[in-house]
């Protein structure tokens, strides 16, 4: 970072944007027929920089308090890359808590600057600073923007920065952009002409931004050129026709398919909707030709009105977008054409969108030459493949790296589309071990830990979203996100930094939680959206227990024994408040699956107890039809839990399970990504409760990190992390076949790998007639310590030879043989007894 920035002044346009409405949080309903006008434009700077030749080289580092874009005579300015082409960061400059700090962007902009005048132009709309999104936290009018950089010209250095010679207005083509609201952009208006207009005036010294500025680190959001897509198929449409329900159904005028399908002609009155097979976020980029002034709106949705009927919970004829799920979020694109004779192309800027599918209605006959949805997000190395003989189960695979994709935006949301997309810290902490198999998010975690530290509270308590702007703080399995993300993060990375950044924000929180004596910290949402409640109290106490455990881990990683014996007392302390409160004649006296499934995660109870508890969560699955009756908390932990007490049956009986509520459920009923609900749609019954009914919510996604730490069993090693020694306990389906629940099949064959932070490691297995044919391979420098099912070592071959003549056999569980391997490719046979 050029450190003039932190010279340099943010400044504001003189004309205000107007009061920004910061109320709404699902208070209304998005609907094709909400008013979206807008004309105003948008908080824009500029100033002209004289050089005395064209530089050599120039750096500028920029921000601002909105979402912003910088043009350098007329060219968006991006990173250029050595073979020429840019690369654009997007809706920069992120979310941060901007009460404590902004990221700033440097880059090289020699290409873009000549000898003479160079005109600088940023355009800076409400974003994360002023939107709707941040309810009024940060500011309600200005945006504001910063910039200093420095040009060498042979031997000078020419140096500017934003101050009172710059000039502000609110004007351009971005007519209105808002993350929630969509964008309003009008292409008549050139860049001429916004140089040329008389709205300019001195800009104004903001003084509103009391953090701090910040160097950029972490990934940028971008977009995801190889995920781009296509639509797969358009229906025109006319009107509605009346099939006896409600709102009727779509008038089709015709149907397209295959490449090229959107290509068309659009008249008024018509709308033409495009299906791109997947629930995806990012933005559309298309090209019409449309005369100048013709209004081209865009409405998203991730899935169709199906009947027609209110009482399935349409909002619109049967094959129309349903859109009320969005909430107060108008999420739309307002585009008025230029008229350019051969075509123009836009794509929004200042909005993103969480879609699958796009409708597009014109006010003019327009040509509709290519539409493509643009996948966007945090820039991060995909690291996970998985795939099994289960078709669903791999579709479910793909739904949560999708959900993965389109959350990861700047920060982990919990949704990327409706009038919500915050930091929610239950989600974050509930999918963050999934999310390290699929993804090398460390850097991105790491800052979003930050958001959380500098939203922390005085008192200690983490909030409920990070960066904060809305709901409370200080609730069981929401805060506890600052002690699980940085642990997971650690163990998957071995890098102590990430706890030495966090250690003292997690003992303060430690210190809030342990404020009240034992009634520990809040419950506010409970074990959120499950079908079988669980006592506030029960959960309080487990997840504070795990706080106490992991803190006492953490400790001893970071030589504070000191600090580790008093979190081992206090561990102590809250499993006797635990007994004392849930522990009756020896059992569990709650009965809900999750409250078993926090005792045996948690270890909340002594040996006997836990048996018994095992055992009776048994009889409750399989009394539950084989199903889930968890929420969040649960949900998160119920597949590795079952599995660690030996009842990875249970575990492939629920993931195989079809029947609401179930993982599969929601891919029989089309989902492309994970649902916030288990029966957020459904065949039968149509849409769940528009009040809070999202298509891509990840939560339920974390069975992902038991699909690879069991089916796959690639896991960490917690004595050494890292994954240069990693733990390889692969778990088969080894249901009985004639005790399978009903419609179930068992998975033949699972093939995943995991580019871990010491190299690939791939893991599979066949079913045999009589046994296993594992294939394993370990990276360079790891070591992988195998836990393989099998009646005795003699039952176990590697690569041809008896295991016992080419490793040492450790002992492990009954009915297991663990030996260790180093680097190599490997083919473990086994056979039953
Ligand atoms: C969010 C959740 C979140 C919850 C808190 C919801 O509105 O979408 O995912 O964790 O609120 O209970």
């Amino acid at each position: 970072m050029l450190s003039e920035i932190k010279n340099a002044k943010f400044i504001c346009t003189h004309e205000k944007m107007g009061e920004r409405d910061t109320a709404a949080f699902a208070t209304s309903f998005n609907s094709k027929s909400t008013p979206y006008d807008f004309d105003r434009g948008t908080a824009s700077f500029r100033k002209t920089v004289e050089l005395p030749e064209k530089p050599e080289s120039a750096v500028v580092t920029v921000t601002a308090l909105g979402i912003f874009d910088l043009f350098i005579n007329g060219k968006r300015v991006g990173e250029t890359k050595n073979d020429g082409s840019v690369v654009f960061d997007e809706y920069k400059p992120g979310w941060t808590d901007y009460h404590k700090r902004v990221i700033a962007y440097t880059y090289n902009v020699a290409s873009y600057l000549e000898k003479g005048a160079n005109t600088f132009y940023a355009v800076v709309s409400s974003g994360w600073w002023t939107g709707r999104i941040s309810f009024g936290v940060y500011g309600r009018l200005d945006c504001a923007f910063i910039l200093a950089g420095e040009a060498k010209c042979g031997g000078k250095t020419v140096r500017f920065s934003t101050d009172g010679s710059w000039e502000g207005a609110i004007l351009g083509p971005v007519m209105f952009g808002d993350i929630w609201d969509g964008e309003f952009y009008d292409a008549r208006i050139s860049y001429g002409d916004v140089m040329a207009s008389e709205k300019w005036m001195p800009a104004d010294i903001f003084e509103g931004f009391e953090g701090e500025i910040s160097d950029h680190t972490e990934p940028p959001i971008r977009e995801k050129t190889q995920l781009a897509r296509r639509p797969v198929s358009a229906v025109c449409y006319s009107g509605t026709k009346d099939n006896g329900t409600d709102h009727g159904e779509i008038n089709v005028l015709y149907r397209k398919i295959g490449d090229g399908c959107e290509d068309t002609s659009l008249m008024p009155g018509q709308t033409l909707l495009l299906d791109f097979a997947q629930n995806m976020v990012g933005r559309p980029a298309f090209r019409v030709i449309a005369e100048r002034g013709t209004r081209i709106t865009l409405y998203f949705a991730e899935l169709l009105n199906d009947s027609g009927e209110d009482s399935r919970g349409n909002d619109g004829p049967a094959g129309s977008a349903y859109v009320k799920n969005y909430r107060s979020a108008k999420s739309r694109v307002v585009y008025i054409a230029s008229g350019e004779k051969d075509g123009e192309y836009f794509f929004p800027t200042h909005s993103f969108y969480g879609f699958r599918y796009i409708e597009a209605e014109s006010s003019k006959p327009c040509e509709i030459l290519s539409v493509t949805g643009q996948v966007i997000g945090s820039e991060y190395r995909e690291t996970s493949s998985f795939t099994t003989s289960d078709r669903e189960i791999n579709k479910l695979f793909e739904n949560i790296v999708w959900g993965q994709r389109g959350n990861y935006f700047s920060i982990a949301t919990d949704c990327p589309q409706r009038d919500e997309r915050l930091g929610w810290t239950g989600d974050t902490q509930i999918f963050s071990e999934a999310a390290l198999y699929n993804g090398d998010v460390g850097s991105f975690l790491r800052k979003w830990l930050r958001d959380l530290r500098d939203s922390q509270l005085d008192s200690g308590a983490y909030t409920d979203v990070a960066p904060f702007c809305v709901a409370g703080a200080g609730n069981a399995a929401w805060g506890d996100a600052g002690i699980i993300v940085p642990y997971n993060v650690y163990r998957v990375y071995g890098d102590k930094a990430v706890l030495e950044e966090c250690f003292e924000s997690m003992e303060k929180y430690m210190d809030f939680v342990g404020s009240r004596g034992m009634e520990g910290h809040e419950a506010r949402y409970g074990d959120w959206l499950a079908y079988e409640p669980t006592s506030k109290k029960n959960i309080i106490l487990c997840l504070w227990a795990n706080d106490a455990d992991i803190m006492e881990k953490v400790s001893r990683v970071l030589e504070k024994e000191e600090k580790a014996e008093k979190y081992a007392k206090l561990l102590s302390d809250i499993k006797a408040e635990y007994a004392r409160l849930f522990i009756e004649n020896g059992e569990i006296r709650e009965k809900s699956q999750t409250a078993y499934i926090l005792a045996l995660a948690y270890n909340m109870a002594p040996k006997d107890v836990l048996e018994k508890a095992a055992a009776s969560l048994r009889e409750k699955i399989k009394g539950n039809g084989y199903r889930l009756s968890t929420g969040f908390i649960g949900t998160g932990l119920i597949n590795a839990t079952l599995s660690r007490y030996g009842m990875s049956d249970l575990a492939y009986s629920l993931l195989c399970q079809t029947e609401d509520p179930s993982w599969l459920y929601s891919v029989r009923q089309g989902a492309t990504t994970v649902w916030e609900r288990w029966n957020s749609y459904t065949k039968k019954s149509g849409f769940g409760d528009m009040g809070m009914n999202s298509f891509n919510h990840y939560a339920y996604g974390a069975v992902c990190a038991w699909m690879f730490s069991y089916m796959a069993g690639i896991a960490c090693d917690d004595d050494a992390p890292g994954f240069r020694s990693f733990v390889y306990r692969p778990v088969p389906d080894m249901r009985d076949p004639s005790a399978l629940p009903d419609g179930q099949k068992r998975i033949d064959f699972v093939k995943a790998s995991y580019d871990s932070p010491a190299g690939t490691i791939s893991s599979a297995w066949t079913r045999t007639d009589s046994g296993f044919i594992y294939t394993l391979s370990v990276p360079e420098g790891a070591t992988a310590h195998c836990r393989i099912t099998a009646p005795s070592a003699d039952k176990v071959t590697v690569n041809g030879f008896a295991v016992s003549d080419c490793a040492e056999i450790s002992g492990c569980d009954a009915g297991c043989v663990g030996f260790d391997l180093t680097a190599g490719k490997y083919e473990i046979i086994t056979e039953n007894e």
